[in-house]
């Protein structure tokens, strides 16, 4: 789900043989369609508009909801877990990796400036691993199967911005961004910045 350019269902297709849907809001489904077609998955995959909070999906119908890069938008709602497990079937996996800090704003009393700085109040949404276990666990309709932050996830968010910035340059018409975010990244080092990775079955 949010599944963008569709990079993540070009893996699952290629790699599990699995049946994908790929459903994102922002990015058109043509345009998702024509990836899926240059990778030759286009049997495998189907890409849909999709908003989050309005799925076109019926009760129980998937085994498995992979959310890359994307639950830090909507996820954290209260209610968003159990709506979201209302699409898998029973004994069906959610997997979420999401951006993630190492320790929560509520207990850190505000946001970190220099990550303020670049990122304003967004990273409120940037949980811990377990901040989200609980979220999950409490409802008592999923088991957590494991919550953890990436260890040294910050490399790889480094890495790929730096791989952005030569490939397709700034996202944003500011020529500095993705040059902050790789200066933010660098300058942080994991001390709070990383990914959360969080896995569970459906009761
Ligand atoms: C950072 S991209 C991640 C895309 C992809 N999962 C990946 O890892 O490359 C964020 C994606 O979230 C999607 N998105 C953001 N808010 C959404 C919402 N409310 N409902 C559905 N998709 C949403 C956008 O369409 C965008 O493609």
């Amino acid at each position: 789900m949010d599944s963008g350019k569709g990079a993540t269902s070009v893996f699952l297709a290629r790699e599990y043989g699995v049946w994908v849907v790929a459903a994102d809001w922002w990015i058109a489904p043509d345009e998702a369609a024509a990836v899926f077609a240059d990778a030759g998955v286009s049997g495998q995959v189907t890409a849909v508009r999709a908003e989050a909070h309005n799925l076109p999906f019926g009760k129980n119908s998937f085994d498995a909801i992979v959310i890359i890069d994307t639950f830090k938008y909507f996820g954290a709602f209260d209610w968003y877990l159990p709506y979201l497990a209302g699409f898998l079937r029973p004994g069906g996996q959610l997997g979420v990796a999401t951006p993630g800090m190492t320790q929560e704003v509520r207990e850190l009393g505000a946001i970190r400036e220099r990550i303020k700085e670049l990122f304003g109040w967004e990273p409120i949404a940037w949980h811990t691993a377990e901040w989200w276990r609980f979220q999950w666990e409490v409802t008592e309709l999923v088991t957590v199967t494991s919550a953890r932050l990436q260890e040294d996830g910050w490399r790889d968010w480094l890495l790929w911005t730096q791989a952005a910035a030569e490939h397709t340059g700034d996202w944003t018409g500011s020529p500095n961004n993705r040059q902050a975010v790789i200066d933010l990244l660098a300058a942080d080092a994991g001390e709070f910045l990383t990914f959360a990775m969080v896995t569970a079955r459906k009761n």
